[in-house]
């Protein structure tokens, strides 16, 4: 498992420091409450990621002049930090989950027991992804929404002077859809949220949605999953991710204002292979502070 983590500024009174995980599919989750206090605890972040960061700061600043034309008076832009060694992760604000905690009607109970200690202990706040839009029982979905969890389903919440909105899975097909396209998500709460005034972060699953629906809009910071690392990596690529196909774009880091985190399932049929779990680690402190 990699901790990964991540500095912005913005447009906010008080530093919020987040833990971005995404992708448990029910397994492996009893450790995961375990490790993310490991990794807040041990400060463990990988080069590779300050590296990303680096090569990335000229792509987000085009996205921050986007998004500042696009908004003239909220200046609300991200500020990605060259500066990326944490002096400490004191202090953890909340937990947000990019969907698929669950992964199917006969495996959801790790998952609903994940979602229940994580949120007794942080504030946590988890977006749909298309493991749990396909779960047609009733019962299990009341489930996953009397968790102490906030379930952003198309939907969002001011948290500490943060917008924190959550963008469903626009797929809702029972069959396991590998090889074709994703359906479109709600493109009304997409307007929306962009309409918002305030620093924004977006959890959306599908990473495959954001060239064609998220990029231009005025949202400050984008997290995703669902692509598993493209499950097999060589040379930092990805080999196959369900939505994108082979060699797909946006498996792992940082694109423009998008975050792509690889996820914490071990599966089963298709190992994992140079490809480790991810637990990233984000800070947003105020503009010059
Ligand atoms: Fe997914």
């Amino acid at each position: 498992m990699q901790f990964n983590y991540y500095n912005f500024s913005g447009d906010i009174k008080k530093k919020q420091t987040f833990v971005f995980i995404s992708d448990l599919h029910c397994r492996n989750s009893e450790q995961v409450l375990e490790k993310i206090e490991e990794g807040a605890k041990n400060k463990i972040i990988s080069q590779s990621q300050n590296k990303n960061l680096n090569q990335n700061k000229n792509n987000n600043n085009n996205s921050n002049k986007r998004n500042n034309n696009n908004n003239n008076n909220n200046n609300n832009i991200n500020n990605i930090s060259a500066n990326n060694n944490p002096t400490a992760i004191d202090n953890i604000d909340a937990v947000l989950i990019a969907g698929d905690v669950l992964h199917n009607s006969e495996l959801y109970n790790e998952g609903l027991r994940f979602l229940n200690s994580v949120s007794k202990k942080y504030p946590t706040f988890c977006s749909l992804g298309n493991h749990e839009t396909r779960i047609q029982n009733q019962d299990i979905i009341n489930k996953i929404y009397n968790q102490n969890a906030v379930i952003l389903n198309n939907d969002y919440v001011l948290f500490n002077g943060i917008i924190l909105g959550g963008l469903t899975s626009g797929e809702h097909c029972s069959r396991f859809r590998m090889f074709s396209k994703t359906p479109a998500p709600d493109l009304n709460f997409i307007n929306k949220f962009s309409n918002l005034s305030g620093y924004k972060i977006l959890l959306s699953h599908h990473p495959e949605y954001y060239g064609k629906y998220l990029k231009d809009k005025n949202i400050n910071l984008i997290l995703s999953g669902h692509a598993h690392g493209g499950q097999w990596r060589l040379f930092n690529r990805g080999f196959f991710a369900t939505g994108q196909g082979f060699f797909p774009k946006y498996t792992s880091g940082m694109y423009g204002n998008m975050i792509v985190n690889r996820g914490l399932s071990h599966e089963n049929i298709f190992p994992r292979i140079n490809n480790p779990t991810e637990i990233i680690y984000i800070t947003v402190s105020p503009f010059n502070k």
